[in-house]
């Protein structure tokens, strides 16, 4: 996730005890918003005063960013890294919004500073886990975790794989445009299908039935009319605004409703009919001595669930598009697939566990350009230290150019910014230790990396055992994004 997630994720947030705003008297109302008022105006004068200063007193470059270039943040994070890089070329900068500051780091040089000696860090937002830090955050995953365990992900794998079966028949089914043996597949919203069926089912197991499904798209499409408010609104921003009975905070207590009635059925239907679901070992652990909150639980999901689907969607329409501009990439993917299931006693797990695969490095290639998120998530440095020349004080806040970190020519070459998988053949993981931001900063905090990677794998599998994929040349009716999926003999 990246700041400005976390800043959505913040707004989504119910707030305990403010339900029955909407019906208390005018002018408790009136006295409230007075009150958040001037609470609003002090708390607004409190910006982070941040300095860093170089060995012989120059300050850090600043890059400002002003309401237009914010929306630019959001939707497109490469531009204000493109800026930035402009700004301060190999330098840290600091990137300034309003009052509040975070410092920017871009090489593996940088992000070793970053984590040298520093018992790190503390999160700025929020309830999910992504936004937790300390004992908080380790109470919360040690409920999570054990459900995205590397075995757990090869445990499901067979449901995996039925499920990309499905999709595909799925996407021969809505295709209008098929011809004898050719599926022309919007890969974009193709890919946003199966990540919807799997992320689910990977928590909810059996319960998460059709009937489900159709419910969870229902409330996605409230969660994502609440985010619109939060992306587009003036003032929702502030808290303050958020409490009072506005249209926005009607959707918001909409979704927050139905969010949690979604998963207390779920849980109820996986009791009703005996099933043994992940989500009923997780939810053990809200406890009524709040081990993790009610808040903490529904929020991990929503961040698991509608976070994550975006993103793997994103990073698989990127492979399969990847794939069709590198036809002889493809071709000898292809061929390893089938020369793996030739080998005597094959063995799915073992093919999808090795590392040393060019299946892998596909992987690896596609997040390291496409990431998760171009800016990652900002953490507070604990004491003060030297980055690229500045001193940086404790407590200040850093954010992570991915972009920029992922393609660094000192770490991958002139071609980093290139597509070619196979450069991880002769790259040993602790060369690009600090230089590449994959499930996270080094060590990959991502809950469901091992299942992201099992997903990915067998997508990847099942879709080139049965099709050549290739572009469509643009024509009337061609869609950027629109790929050819040619039947194989
Ligand atoms: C290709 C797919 C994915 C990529 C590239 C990816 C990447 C990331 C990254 C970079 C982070 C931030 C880590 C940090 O703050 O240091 C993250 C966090 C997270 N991811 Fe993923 N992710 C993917 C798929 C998934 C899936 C499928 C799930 C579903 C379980 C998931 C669940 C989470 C959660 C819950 C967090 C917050 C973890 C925490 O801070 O404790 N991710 N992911």
């Amino acid at each position: 996730m990246n700041p400005i997630d976390h800043a959505f994720i913040a707004l989504l947030r119910p707030f305990g005890g403010t339900e029955g705003l909407a019906h208390t008297s005018r002018l408790s109302v009136l006295a409230c918003v007075i009150g958040l008022l001037i609470l609003a105006f002090v708390f607004r004068r409190n910006g982070n005063k941040l300095k860093c200063l170089d060995m012989d007193g120059v300050p850090m470059k600043e890059l400002g960013i002003s309401s237009t270039s914010k929306t630019a943040m959001l939707f497109q994070p490469p531009l204000i890294s493109k800026h930035g890089e402009k700004l301060a070329h190999d330098e840290p900068y600091i990137i300034r919004s309003g009052k509040h500051r975070e410092v920017v780091l871009h090489t593996a040089e940088h992000v070793r500073e970053f984590l040298r000696n520093d018992a790190k860090a503390d999160r700025l937002l929020g309830q999910c886990v992504g936004a937790l830090n300390g004992k908080k955050w380790r109470v919360v995953r040690s409920y999570f975790d054990p459900a995205y365990s590397h075995n757990a992900s090869l445990v499901i794998l067979p449901s995996f794989q039925n499920e990309v079966v499905k999709w595909l028949n799925t996407l021969k089914n809505d295709s209008l445009r098929t011809g004898v043996g050719r599926l022309v597949v919007h890969a974009p919203t193709s890919c946003k299908i199966l990540p919807l069926r799997v992320i689910p089912q990977s928590f909810y197991g059996e319960a998460y039935d059709d009937d489900a499904y159709t419910k969870l798209v229902r409330v996605s499409q409230i969660q994502g009319q609440a985010l619109k408010y939060a992306v587009t609104g003036r003032w929702q921003k502030y808290r303050w605004f958020n409490m009072l009975p506005t249209p926005s905070r009607r959707q918001l207590d909409r979704y927050h409703q139905d969010w949690q009635a979604f998963n207390l059925e779920m849980l109820e239907t996986a009791r009703k009919k005996g099933l043994a679901i992940p989500a009923e070992n997780v939810f053990k652990g809200v406890q009524p001595d709040d081990a993790m909150s009610m808040d903490q639980y529904l929020q991990t999901i929503d961040e698991m669930i509608f976070t994550n689907i975006d993103i793997t969607a994103s990073v698989l329409a990127f492979m399969l598009s990847k794939l069709t501009k590198h036809p002889d990439f493809q071709q000898k993917l292809y061929e390893e697939i089938v020369a793996q299931k030739a080998e005597e006693g094959f063995n799915l797990n073992n093919y999808i566990t090795r590392q040393t695969t060019l299946l892998h490095y596909l992987c690896l290639e596609s997040v390291r350009l496409r990431p998760a998120t171009w800016f990652s998530v900002p953490e507070c440095t604990t004491i003060d230290k030297v980055i690229g020349r500045y001193k940086i004080p404790a407590q200040t806040p850093i954010i992570i150019d991915v972009r920029r970190l992922n393609t660094n020519a000192l770490t991958w070459g002139p071609d980093g910014a290139e597509f070619r998988p196979e450069r991880f053949a002769s790259l040993s993981p602790n060369e690009y230790r600090y230089g590449y931001m994959r499930f996270g900063v080094v060590s990959g905090k991502c809950l469901g990396k091992h299942m992201a990677v099992v997903l990915m794998k067998v997508a990847i599998i099942t879709v080139l055992e049965r099709y050549k994929i290739e572009e469509v040349e643009m024509n009337i009716g061609v869609k950027d994004g629109d790929l050819a999926f040619i039947k194989r003999k």
